[in-house]
């Protein structure tokens, strides 16, 4: 295990491939009321970078992301997308959402093209467009399904369809295998990954799965503490394009003990911690 893999506290430098950087978080802090979530988040995630984010439940995984996304405010330090400093929602930033967020009174074509309509995208563009996305996402042929006639993997692959229509230049995602069954779960890993292949962006990927954060991460960060904090970032220095292959990789088993050594003590810590 080499040791220049692992940084301790929150000082996460870019690696030389991703050195542009596309979202820039600085000394980030966000409280609800008394409860102060968490405090002095720096990262960057390059513009074709996937950086995935561990920690327990209740750490602020989902509030990380909504900060990112402009739809809640912060309270301390600054966003950055681009050149654009995040006070609301911008352009080019998608999310994909743990429990799909779909419209269940509309088909997967008009879920699809919901984020091109509210952008202005014309009838024949919405036309041209959204057909080619649901067959990226492996949903050709359900255009007129809606979502409760659909397994939990084709309503996220639906969710997926929907924030790639709108080529964002950032892709937020909040644990969007959590619901689907295990298999289902890596399917849907290995598709994410030959569609960011094809379609590279910056990607914040929000997971409590130490295996997904390792398969899918260029770099994995660890939040812990209360308030939380970044406690570790690890490079993950397996090549691409990951497959299935990469799981049975030695040095896939090492980073995913090193992840996972950080993550259970922690778990521990925040199971047996009593609330004041
Ligand atoms: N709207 C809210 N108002 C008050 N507290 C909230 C709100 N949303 C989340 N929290 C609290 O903030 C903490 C972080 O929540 P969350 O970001 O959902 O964590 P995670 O996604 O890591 O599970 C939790 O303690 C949660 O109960
Ligand atoms: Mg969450």
């Amino acid at each position: 295990m080499t040791h220049q893999a692992v940084t301790r506290g929150g000082q996460t430098s870019l690696a030389p491939q991703h050195a542009t950087p596309r979202i820039r978080v600085k000394g980030l802090g966000k409280r609800y009321g008394a409860l102060e979530v968490f405090r002095n988040i720096d990262f960057e995630v390059g513009e074709r970078e996937i950086l995935a984010v561990v920690g327990p439940s209740g750490c602020g995984k989902t509030t990380l992301l909504r900060c990112v996304d402009g739809l809640l405010p912060h309270d301390a330090g600054e966003i950055w997308v681009g050149s654009e400093r995040i006070s609301e929602p911008i352009a080019g930033v998608a999310m994909v959402f743990q429990h799909f967020g779909l419209f269940p009174w509309k088909t997967v074509f008009e879920n699809v093209a919901y984020g091109l309509r509210m952008a202005g995208a014309s009838r024949s563009e919405i036309e041209r467009k959204v057909p080619d996305f649901i067959k990226m996402v492996g949903l050709a042929g359900f255009e007129q399904a809606y979502p409760y006639q659909m397994s939990g993997g084709m309503q996220q692959r639906c969710g997926l369809a929907r924030a790639l229509a709108l080529e964002p230049s950032v892709l937020l995602m909040d644990e969007p295998f959590a619901a689907v069954d295990a298999q289902t779960r890596e399917i849907l890993q290995f598709e994410l990954l030959r569609i960011w292949e094809q379609r590279p962006t910056a990607m914040i990927f929000v997971t409590h799965s130490i295996e997904e954060a390792v398969l899918l991460g260029h770099r994995v960060i660890v939040l812990k503490g209360r308030p939380s904090t970044i406690h570790e970032t690890i490079t993950i220095d397996l090549p691409h394009p990951r497959t299935r292959a990469t799981l049975r990789e030695p040095r896939f088993a090492e980073l995913r003990e090193r992840v996972w050594s950080t993550l259970m003590h922690e778990a521990r810590e925040a199971e047996f911690q009593l609330e004041r």
